[in-house]
């Protein structure tokens, strides 16, 4: 995997439609979900990235006869024969985090890897196991596992001491099956998350979000089946919507859901880009003389951290000086220092990121990608600049985006993968 190395011949101007994949993070707690029921689960328009392979593949190893076809996810876990999710299977990736709640809910026991280490910053599960052990479960770490058990689940009052999307998902998946109601306050805002609540009730839960960040959770006995249909992917509309705005590009981004990504499209009129929205499908008209923006990132519904490297590609096109503040990860410009090899001009304060515009970018052998959202930046980076560019480590890419070298080629881009 780590041999994946992207080339993209940059300069060429961007032409087309390009549709979006259902979201990465519905998909993840949705396939988690499935643990609740020991009925059949359908899950439509899950994209086919590495991630969901991966938690595919951890299900199938404790018993659910489970699989993937042509984005529709069929699954049935009758029982659990494993406790172990090994890390071999789920390896390092966050999500993995997800599976606390749901076997904990159904199984009473399991003993899962700590999710990984990321680069861009603190990944704390603290409020995780927090609430968890509030409702009942003990919770150690051994070596890299987390070990968890319980006699039962008790629904609590609970208010997360920060808001935190997976969190937010695993307690409301373990307060679905436990003994009473739960009262959950400070609760994170993120569609997925409503994406997540939708799929439960339709299983049988009976869970409601009240005034915004309190979600109100009645447990239940078992939960059953359910067909179920992934929200589009926020973050792969944003990705692509910011390309839309570089090198005169003409790209319309089809099926998606545009009012996922206000906040962005807000930014992007206040650039004086000419965004229009029509039903499902964002139009874009670049404008060479935007303006410069300073933003920040904040939790939903405010600029996502997961689309504040891409709009740093954006803004070292843009003429003038612009700022982005990361409010939620503690490390997450390392794409700066790439852009700069390329010729950004993008100065770092702390979690304050500078960035000196218009800048031309030259296209670079082995630059570095880092993480998921880094990596789409440098691929936005490479696509408008002067030449070729290699990106190494570009594996992070396909956890997270459905078949971008294709639609990027079927937008006219030149991109091949080296091995
Ligand atoms: C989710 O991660 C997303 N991943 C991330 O997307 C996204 O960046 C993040 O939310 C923020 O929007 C999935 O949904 C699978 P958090 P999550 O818990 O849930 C601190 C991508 O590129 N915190 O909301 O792990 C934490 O350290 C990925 O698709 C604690 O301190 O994020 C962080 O600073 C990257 N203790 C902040 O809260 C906790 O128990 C937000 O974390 C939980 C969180």
């Amino acid at each position: 995997m780590d041999s994946k190395i992207l080339e993209i011949i940059g300069g060429k101007r961007l032409r087309g439609e390009v549709f979006i994949s259902g979201a990465k993070n519905a998909a993840l707690p949705g396939l988690a979900a499935t643990l609740l029921s020991s009925e059949p689960v359908n899950i439509s328009n899950v994209p086919e990235v590495d991630d969901v392979i991966v938690m595919i593949n951890a299900l199938r190893s404790i018993g659910a006869d489970i699989d993937i076809k042509n984005n529709i996810v069929k699954s049935e876990i009758k029982e659990i024969k494993s406790n172990i999710i090994s890390g071999d299977i789920v390896g390092s990736i966050r999500a993995s985090i997800l599976f606390l709640g749901p076997m904990l809910a159904r199984n009473g026991f399991v003993k899962v890897s700590q999710p990984g280490g990321c680069p861009i910053g603190h990944r704390g599960v603290d409020y995780h196991f927090e609430a968890l052990k509030l409702m009942g479960a003990d919770i150690e770490i051994e070596g890299n596992d987390i070990v968890a058990k319980t006699n039962g689940l008790s629904g609590i009052e609970y208010t997360f001491p920060g808001k935190t999307v997976t969190g937010t998902e695993n307690i409301i998946m373990a307060a679905s099956l436990a003994e009473g109601s739960s009262v959950l306050k400070n609760c994170a805002l993120e569609p997925e998350i409503d994406d997540l609540i939708w799929m439960l009730n339709k299983m049988g839960a009976d869970i409601e979000r009240k005034d915004n960040d309190t979600i109100i959770i009645k447990g239940q006995t078992s939960l059953g089946f359910v067909d179920h249909r992934i929200i589009p992917d926020r973050i792969e509309t944003g990705t692509y919507v910011i390309l839309a705005c570089l090198n005169n590009n003409r790209i319309v981004v089809k099926d998606t859901r545009p009012e996922l990504i206000k906040t962005l499209l807000d930014i992007l009129k206040r650039m004086e880009i000419d965004v229009t929205v029509k039903e499902g499908d964002i139009r874009i008209k670049p404008n060479e003389n935007m303006l410069p923006v300073n933003v920040e990132t904040e939790t939903y519904p405010g600029l996502p951290t997961d689309l504040q490297a891409q709009l740093m590609v954006l803004l070292t096109n843009t003429e003038g000086a612009s700022q982005i503040k990361e409010s939620i990860f503690n490390n997450r410009f390392n794409h700066a220092n790439e852009l700069n090899r390329m010729g950004a001009n993008i100065g770092i304060d702390g979690n304050i990121a500078r960035i000196n515009g218009k800048t031309k970018l030259i296209g670079k052998e082995n630059i570095i990608a880092s993480d998921l959202r880094a990596s789409a930046a440098l691929v936005l980076g490479a696509l408008i600049a002067e030449g070729r560019t290699t990106i190494k480590n570009s594996f992070q890419l396909f956890r997270g985006y459905e078949r971008l070298p294709e639609k990027l080629r079927h937008l006219g881009a030149e991109i091949r993968i080296l091995d």
